[in-house]
Parts: structure tokens; C-alpha cells; sequence
């Protein structure tokens, strides 16, 4: 049987683009999705070279209207898609009363509206076929306010909870919707968002966070929180935590 392709918003960085190489390296095909088109061409190149996927590249910005609608439709019409990984998300420093408006509507486009949309753009054709996964990624933030990231954290809860929602809504039509809480993991988020490194926390490798994240998915835990996954299962890291 044809594994499904893997459309991994966020692709260009991170735990994205680990997505897209550990799903690649499973034998899925890709469409890969971000902003930045060179560093998606690249990982491209990569993966085409070392595995036999077909790894397609969509350009698009998760703020914006237009751009939605393109990767919306692409999830509706592209029948060899069954797998979304609802990943892109930025984060912004500063506190609450600190953080420019612009920056929290933002916020909230790509990492709750974004993430709603393309599941919402799918979740009738896989329930219609009885298949399909929608994997969004959270955050451990969202279930603590006290990390002080407040429309960040809330816009994780709320990842969270459409998640849970969506596996009840569409668990029992054959789809597997599983949540993904992160802890501090280490990718370039804490340096777009200004993170001072001298303050950073101890941060999971990026590699063991998704391998930990995938033991969740083919288990088909419907939230799953890597580090916990990871030492539960006796997982080892192939890198010390880093700073
Ligand atoms: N790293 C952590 O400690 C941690 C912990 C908990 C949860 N998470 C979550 O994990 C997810 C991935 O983050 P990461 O840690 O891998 O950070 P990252 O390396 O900064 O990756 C973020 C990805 O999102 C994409 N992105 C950002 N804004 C976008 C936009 N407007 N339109 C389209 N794509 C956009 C970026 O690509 P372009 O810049 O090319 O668009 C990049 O590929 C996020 O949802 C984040 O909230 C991370």
C-alpha cells in the first residue's frame, strides 16, 4: 500500500522540517510548507537525494488570507494527501502589556487561526474516506500561565482543546487527531522571539522531540508530551540537553 504524503506547515525550520525528514525517511511524500522558500528548497533537494519521496514546496505566509485559501485548497482537492501536520507557530518576547498588538493579532492568525483552517480544510474528506491524521503542535506553555507567555500559552490551550474536540468529533469516523505538547525544545524560536541565551532552560534536541512525538502517533495517544513519552518508554538521547 501507498503511504500517505505529509503536508508539514513550518517546514522550513525546527520541528517542522525534522517532521518532514523523519516522515520522508518512513516513506512518505511531503508538501512542505513555510515562508521561506529557499531553506524548504534545500531540505528538498536533501530528502529527494537520500530517500525516494516527492516532496512538493508550497510557499505561503500563515497570516495572511490569500495564502490560507491556497494551502486550504490544496488540503481539499490532493487525494494522496492524509497525513497534516499542523506545526507553524512563532512566539513573541515581552510581556502582555509589552507585546505590540500587531504582534499578538499575528500571534493568534498563524498559531490558532491557521491551525484551525487547515484542519477545518481537510477534516471532511478524510472523514468522508474513514482515514487520516491531523497532528497539531501545542505547547506545554498553554498548560501553565505562570510561564508568563500569556497569549502565547493561550493560544497553545486552545490548540489543545481543538484538539481533544476534534478527536472526539472525529475519532469515531476513522481519524486520528493527535495533540502535541513540547516542552522547551531546541530550534530557532527562542532567537526570533529575542530569547536572552544566558536565560534559556535546559532544551530537548529537536530529533529526540519528534521521535518521541512520533512513539505518540503510532500509538495513537491523543495528546502526547515528548519528554514524558521519551522517558516512559526508555527512549535514549542521542544529545545532551542543551542551553
Ligand atoms: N521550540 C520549542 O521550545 C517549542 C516548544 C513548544 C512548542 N513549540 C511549537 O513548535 C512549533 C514549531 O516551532 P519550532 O520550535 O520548530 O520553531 P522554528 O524553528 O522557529 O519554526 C517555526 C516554523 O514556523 C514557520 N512560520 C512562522 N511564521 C509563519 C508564517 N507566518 N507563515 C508560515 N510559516 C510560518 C517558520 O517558517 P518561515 O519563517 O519560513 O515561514 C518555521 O518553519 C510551533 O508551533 C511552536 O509554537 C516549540
Amino acid at each position: 500500500m501507498p503511504k500517505p504524503t505529509a503536508l508539514v506547515t513550518g517546514a522550513s525550520s525546527g520541528i517542522g522540517a525534522t517532521y518532514a525528514d523523519r516522515l520522508a525517511k518512513r516513506g512518505h511524500d511531503l508538501v512542505l510548507v513555510a515562508r521561506d522558500e529557499g531553506r524548504m528548497e534545500a531540505l528538498a533537494a536533501r530528502l529527494r537525494e537520500e530517500t525516494s519521496a516527492v516532496v512538493d514546496i508550497i510557499r505561503a505566509d500563515l497570516a495572511s488570507e490569500a495564502d490560507i485559501r491556497v494551502v486550504e485548497e490544496r488540503l481539499r482537492q490532493d487525494p494522496e494527501i492524509g497525513i497534516l501536520i499542523n506545526n507553524a507557530g512563532v512566539s513573541y518576547g515581552g510581556s502582555f502589556e509589552e507585546q505590540s498588538a500587531d504582534d499578538l493579532a499575528r500571534l493568534v492568525s498563524v498559531n490558532v487561526t491557521a491551525v484551525m483552517r487547515l484542519a477545518h480544510a481537510v477534516a471532511p474528506r478524510f472523514a468522508a474516506g474513514g482515514d487520516g491524521a491531523i497532528v497539531n503542535i501545542g505547547s506545554v506553555v498553554g498548560l501553565v500561565p505562570e510561564f508568563g507567555q500569556t497569549v502565547y500559552g493561550a493560544t497553545k490551550a486552545f490548540v489543545q482543546f481543538l484538539s481533544q474536540g476534534m478527536a472526539h468529533d472525529l475519532g469515531p469516523k476513522g481519524v486520528y487527531v493527535q495533540a502535541v505538547l513540547p516542552a522547551a525544545t531546541a530550534t530557532e524560536i527562542w532567537s526570533r522571539a529575542g530569547a536572552d541565551p544566558a536565560k534559556l532552560p535546559p532544551l530537548m534536541d529537536v530529533g529526540d522531540l519528534v521521535d518521541a512525538a512520533l512513539v505518540g502517533f503510532d500509538r495513537r495517544e491523543p495528546v502526547t508530551i515528548p519528554p514524558c513519552t521519551m522517558s516512559a518508554s526508555g527512549m535514549r538521547s542521542r544529545q545532551p540537553a542543551r542551553r
